[in-house]
């Protein structure tokens, strides 16, 4: 019998899309010290925001931990890897005072954010952080100030409600993986209401951010649906899915996997949209794409609207290790 003809389908691939510099340094200090110091090496919250990502580094012998005082006595020795999103600094002080090595994997664009936010206080103002309530990102930022000198502003209502005590020594940074196009709004309204705020030296949003929302901007337009592959707790692939709907996407879904994609619900389409947020592995994209091409007949097309060349290189500690790790 002749094979079922499988009906046209157009997918545009975004391009930059999936893993950043920060994600992949973040998992390769991981891997490089479980090399060097050997299983368990302890890490602070999900290295990245990925199911499959943890679950990888898990079977490598990774044990994922929420707080210091979980590691177990027995294992004081292992090393304990703090996670790209960046923490408060009463997480390495704790560190020290438990005696423990840590590795810090924060990414260095979280870092720069961190630096900021001290410079403006060092400065004498107080801190408004444009950012997402409970992110371990947000949480971190927060942290490198004592108690008090940041002020969170995720809506509008928090701009009108922030009654500063001096409106002349207000300096702001954001989240790193925020909505380019929201940040802006937000930022109008509050320059608006406080024509003094100082922007930080150097822009907070990453250029993986920006490029990753860029490209669903150029893929989106009339497509039937738009797949982000990404985690529900991923900051930055939450975004890309708002911004594949606001540029025109018909549908716009968050996946983590090829078998979370409900085909009933999607029903005939011609035009697919795909990226992946900055913490999604490739080979899932990849996952996606063949699950297509058993039901319809694919051609792709990239949506490519930068080229990304960012390293960011491991710590000093660990660079032995990648030298032989061949
Ligand atoms: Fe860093 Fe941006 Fe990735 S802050 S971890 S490069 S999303």
């Amino acid at each position: 019998p002749a094979l079922p003809i499988k009906p046209p389908l157009t997918i545009r691939l975004c391009q930059p899309r999936g893993f950043c510099a920060g994600v992949d340094r973040a998992i390769q200090i991981v891997v490089l010290a479980l090399k060097k110091y050997g299983a368990p090496v302890y890490v602070r919250h999900e290295i990245v925001h990925n199911r499959y990502v943890v679950e990888g580094l898990q079977q490598l012998g990774a044990v994922f931990i929420e707080e210091l005082h979980e590691i177990p006595a027995e294992h004081r020795d292992a090393p304990v890897v703090f996670s790209a999103h960046g923490v408060p600094k009463s997480v390495p002080a704790d560190a020290v005072a438990r005696n423990l090595f840590y590795l810090d994997a924060t990414c260095p664009l979280v870092s720069k954010v961190h630096k900021q936010a001290m410079r403006h206080q060092r400065l004498g103002r107080h801190v408004l952080l444009i950012g997402h309530a409970g992110h371990p990102e947000v949480i971190g930022t927060m942290g490198q100030l004592p108690p008090g000198a940041v002020t969170l502003i995720e809506t509008e209502a928090d701009i009108d409600r922030f009654e500063p005590e001096d409106a002349s020594a207000l300096g702001f940074v954001t989240q790193t993986t925020l909505s380019v196009e929201d940040t802006a709004g937000l930022l109008k309204a509050l320059e608006q209401r406080f024509p003094d705020l100082k922007a930080p030296a150097a822009e907070s949003i990453c250029y993986a951010t920006t490029n990753r929302q860029e490209a669903v901007k150029e893929a989106a337009p009339g497509a039937d649906l738009f797949l982000v592959v990404g985690a529900p707790n991923s900051s930055n692939s939450k975004r890309l899915v708002e911004v594949a709907e606001r540029a025109g996407a018909k549908m716009s879904l968050l996946v983590q996997r090829a078998s979370e994609i409900p085909w009933d619900e999607i029903g005939a389409v011609a035009t697919v949209g795909l990226s992946a947020g900055a913490s999604a592995p490739e080979i899932i994209v990849g996952e996606i794409i063949d699950a297509f091409r058993e039901r319809f007949d694919v051609r792709l097309d990239l949506a490519v609207t930068a080229t990304e060349l960012e390293n960011f290189p491991v710590m000093r500690a660990l660079r032995d290790v990648e030298l032989t790790a061949a």
